[in-house]
């Protein structure tokens, strides 16, 4: 007799699980040396000075072992919670109270989607979204509704439209340098975006993760420090992009009627977020010269963009972009030729992007693709971009 092949059990809601293409694309880097990979989002190790970050670690070894190597409050580690406060948000009314750190401002989308979305629960998302937002929502099974985007921010026409003819609950946005877009909303747009919100009572979650990287060193008022609903407000920052993705460490300031089913939820997913990086990292906000390592990260991705604008200008002039004013990502357009193709032959070249499909809810077909310009250095990029344009002109041909 055939032995019974094992059935896999498993939840309803992880039918609903959706995979990252990028981070299949990262696991091919890793098995193939060879693969230029404009594809990840990786900021660069190499901006956070080794020597204090050593001298720093000793510093916590051997002077706040007690607090780093032991569990912590739910909320965060104090100090770093104080720091955040005074010196990491604008919104107006916060306190250390509000501040809750997660284990990378991607816990925080978790928490909420957790806290927030059943399957009748209407979702807005910019059309295109953060990718990480699609993963930590869709086994919800919310119903998404996406407005489209213009550089400057969502299109009102259609914003307004959307929300009168449909009951909004909860609009998820990342206005500056949006991954994977980079538009960044103008002023204007989030200060009318926010009365229309708090008009319709609409839960925001406003995803800071780039704030800090504007190429001039220019920093964008928060759509929320607009809001008067603060009880319908929710910001995520992380410290992912302005020191590093490997301490994982973000928080989400949540409004005072929320914090303890946040705090109860997140005990059930990690108890606190890791003790030992939270001491490191309040330990280098106090040494770092702030203002200084923030403009180091500015002027060195800024540079890496001119890069990759000017090769792509050079080897690929019929790839259409718009300049972007911070972020890590240009959104390129390549005009008459099959997306599927494109991304087919260039892995089979050597060379990786993500399919701007990967980025919106019902995976829609796009002439877009994310390029990263952070990680690779210049004389890679140069090879990735001839890659392209190679692979693109046979197609073409
Ligand atoms: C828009 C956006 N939000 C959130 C995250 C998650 O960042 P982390 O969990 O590293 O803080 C990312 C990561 O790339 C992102 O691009």
């Amino acid at each position: 007799m055939e032995p019974e092949l094992p059935t896999i059990f498993s939840a309803k809601r992880t039918s609903f699980v959706r995979s990252s293409v990028i981070r299949e694309i990262l696991k091919l880097t890793v098995e193939n040396s060879d693969l230029l990979s404009f594809a990840g989002g990786l900021p660069n190790p190499h901006l956070l000075s080794k020597d204090v970050l050593s001298s720093v670690m000793e510093s916590v070894v051997r002077e706040n072992r007690n607090i780093a190597l032991q569990y912590g409050d739910s909320s965060g580690y104090l100090p770093l919670r104080n720091q955040i406060t005074k010196g990491l948000t604008d919104v107006p009314w916060i306190s250390s109270d509000s501040i809750t750190i997660t284990h990378g401002s991607q816990q925080g989308l978790d928490i909420l989607g957790k806290m927030f979305m059943d399957s009748d629960t209407n979702v807005l998302l910019e059309d295109p979204v953060y990718l990480g937002a699609l993963q930590a929502f869709s086994p919800y099974h919310p119903q998404f509704f996406t407005v489209p985007m213009e550089t400057d921010g969502p299109n009102l026409f259609w914003l307004e439209e959307i929300l009168s003819q449909n009951k909004i609950h909860i609009f998820y946005a990342n206005p500056s340098y949006q991954n994977p877009s980079t538009y960044t909303w103008s002023v204007e747009k989030r200060k009318q975006i926010a009365s229309l919100l708090d008009e319709k009572e609409i839960i925001l979650i406003e995803d800071e993760a780039y704030r800090y990287l504007d190429f001039e060193g220019n920093v964008y008022p928060s759509v929320s420090s607009f809001r008067k609903r603060r009880d319908l407000t929710f910001v995520l920052g992380s410290f992912s992009k302005i020191l590093s993705p490997g301490f994982r460490l973000g928080w989400t300031v949540v409004p005072d009627v929320y914090r303890s089913l946040f705090t109860a939820i997140k005990q059930g997913n990690d108890l606190n977020s890791n003790q030992f990086s939270q001491v490191v990292v309040s330990k280098l906000l106090e040494v770092l010269d702030w203002n200084e390592h923030l403009r180091s990260i500015q002027i060195f991705y800024s540079e890496k963009k001119e890069t990759l604008v000017s090769l792509l200008k050079e080897y690929l002039p019929e790839a259409k972009f718009s300049d972007p004013e911070g972020g890590m990502f240009l959104w390129v357009e390549y005009p008459k030729v099959s997306p599927k193709e494109l991304m087919k032959q260039c892995l089979a070249s050597g060379v990786a992007m993500v399919p701007g499909s990967e980025f919106s809810p019902a995976n829609k077909s796009s002439s877009q693709f994310r390029m990263n310009f952070s990680f690779l250095g210049k004389e890679e990029m140069e090879v990735g971009v001839k890659r392209i344009a190679k692979v693109y002109r046979d197609i073409n041909t």
